[in-house]
């Protein structure tokens, strides 16, 4: 155990996450987005979140904006700091599963190794990395925060595709290509592979 661990000991609860998923009627599991700033991961998540809760499943959406606004306002977008964000949203998800829930990580989560420890963190068996995978030149043309725009005239460092890696997923469990796809389309297609794989019914 590192130094500031030695004395820490893990606190169990008396109810298990089984338990709390037969009040909840729904399996908890993390359905990870990964893809380029612009490629729909949020709208997609916001949809998917939507569909759940009026089909009586209990989800809730992490997102990347609003984490970086609040839990992770110390981190920037070096490697580094992207690996710590992808870290500490990885053990929130594992949380809120443990807690029952369904959670939609949407990340850019643009470094393959980082997606990996996220799934070792969350368990193999609870998360489905999901490629939301929306060509550079649609986002390009999207780019509805402005920020490809920034990062072209080189006023915005280390942006994803263009001034900082993405890695492919080589394998991802769900792949969407969103570029000729309506959003409604993409939602279902995920529900459908849900469904499939037996994680809602
Ligand atoms: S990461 O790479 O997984 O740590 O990124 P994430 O936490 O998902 O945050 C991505 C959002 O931050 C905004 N933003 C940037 N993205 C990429 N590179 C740089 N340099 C950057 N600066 C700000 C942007 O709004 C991203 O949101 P999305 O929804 O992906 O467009």
């Amino acid at each position: 155990k590192p130094q500031n661990q030695a004395n820490l000991f893990y606190q169990a609860s008396k109810v298990t996450r089984r338990q709390r998923e037969t009040v909840n009627q729904n399996a908890a599991f993390t359905i990870w987005f990964t893809g380029l700033s612009g490629a729909g991961k949020s709208t997609i998540a916001t949809e998917l979140d939507s569909w759940l809760f009026d089909n009586h499943y209990y989800s809730y959406v992490l997102d990347g904006d609003n984490t970086r606004i609040g839990i992770n306002k110390d981190l920037s977008f070096s490697r580094a700091d992207r690996g710590e964000n992808i870290r500490r949203v990885a053990e929130i998800c594992k949380l809120f599963n443990d807690a029952g829930i369904i959670c939609i990580a949407s990340f850019i989560s643009p470094f393959a190794d980082d997606r990996q420890k996220a799934r070792d963190i969350i368990g193999p068996d609870s998360f489905i990395e999901t490629f939301i995978d929306t060509s550079i030149e649609t986002c390009k043309q999207r780019d509805t925060k402005g920020l490809y725009q920034l990062a072209e005239s080189g006023m915005l460092p280390d942006f994803t595709g263009i001034s900082s890696p993405f890695d492919l997923p080589l394998n991802p469990d769900i792949h969407i290509k969103t570029d000729l796809k309506s959003v409604d389309e993409c939602v279902n297609e995920i529900i459908i592979t849900l469904a499939r794989v037996k994680k809602i019914r």
